[in-house]
């Protein structure tokens, strides 16, 4: 079987709701942060349709032992978010997956080159390959960051077909460049827009993420 990557653009209208507001360029920052927290959980609440382990055993009812499934306890499960957007997400991602693990990772990209640099890595050295890892931020642009945050995630031993990708705008050089290196990959967005300008926005997007989410 080969495998290809998989984009997914939930068709919910809370999705579409706050989708709208985060574009809007009269939102103000508190309402913009809102915005991200709400899309942080409805797309996670999508990514996670089976992807988290469940285990099936059974429970005794106030009136009978009937069959039950819950998530599997053991299974690792790591959030990754890139700073700063990605923090954006993460509080929404965090309330539906209370258990994972939260490993930050700090990327900014060269405003002439566009080019992604590390300012900060909190993975661990090594990852179990069973983790379920779920990488938070919400614009997919030139694909720069996240082509970086793939390469320290499977270097680290990280399956990428048990990763899942949450993000709010994606872009074709993104989908691109993520599809030729990590077939196996699996990403939920709230819209994919068509363009990058010169300057590495994506259009129409929703303007600076980060700078919106932080007000800077
Ligand atoms: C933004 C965004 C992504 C990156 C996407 O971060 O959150 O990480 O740009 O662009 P790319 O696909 O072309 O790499 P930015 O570097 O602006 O940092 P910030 O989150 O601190 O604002
Ligand atoms: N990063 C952003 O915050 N917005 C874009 O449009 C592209 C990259």
């Amino acid at each position: 079987m080969t495998l290809q990557l998989r984009i997914y653009v939930p068709p919910h209208p809370l999705i579409k709701h706050w989708l709208a507001v985060a574009r809007d360029a009269a939102t103000p920052s508190v309402l913009f942060r809102s915005a991200m927290t709400e899309l942080g959980r409805w797309l996670t609440y999508e990514a996670t349709r089976e992807w988290l382990p469940t285990q099936e055993t059974t429970v005794e009812s106030p009136l009978a032992s009937c069959p039950a499934t819950f998530i599997d306890p053991e299974m690792p499960l790591a959030v990754v978010p890139i700073l700063r957007a990605g923090l954006g997400l993460l509080e929404g991602a965090q309330t539906l997956l209370p258990l994972a693990s939260i490993y930050h990772l700090g990327l900014v990209r060269n405003e002439e080159t566009l080019q992604p640099s590390c300012y900060l890595n909190r993975l661990p050295e090594k990852f179990d390959p069973q983790t379920r890892v779920l990488i938070t931020d919400p614009m997919l642009a030139t694909g720069g960051s996240m082509m970086a945050a793939m390469a320290e995630l499977t270097r680290r031993g990280v399956d990428p077909t048990l990763t899942r990708i949450v993000c709010v705008v994606a872009a074709p050089p993104a989908l691109q460049k993520l599809s030729a290196a990590y077939p196996g990959l699996i990403i939920y967005t709230a819209t994919i827009d068509e363009t990058v300008n010169d300057q590495g926005y994506i259009v129409p997007g929703l303007g600076d993420a980060g700078d919106r989410i932080f007000g800077t």
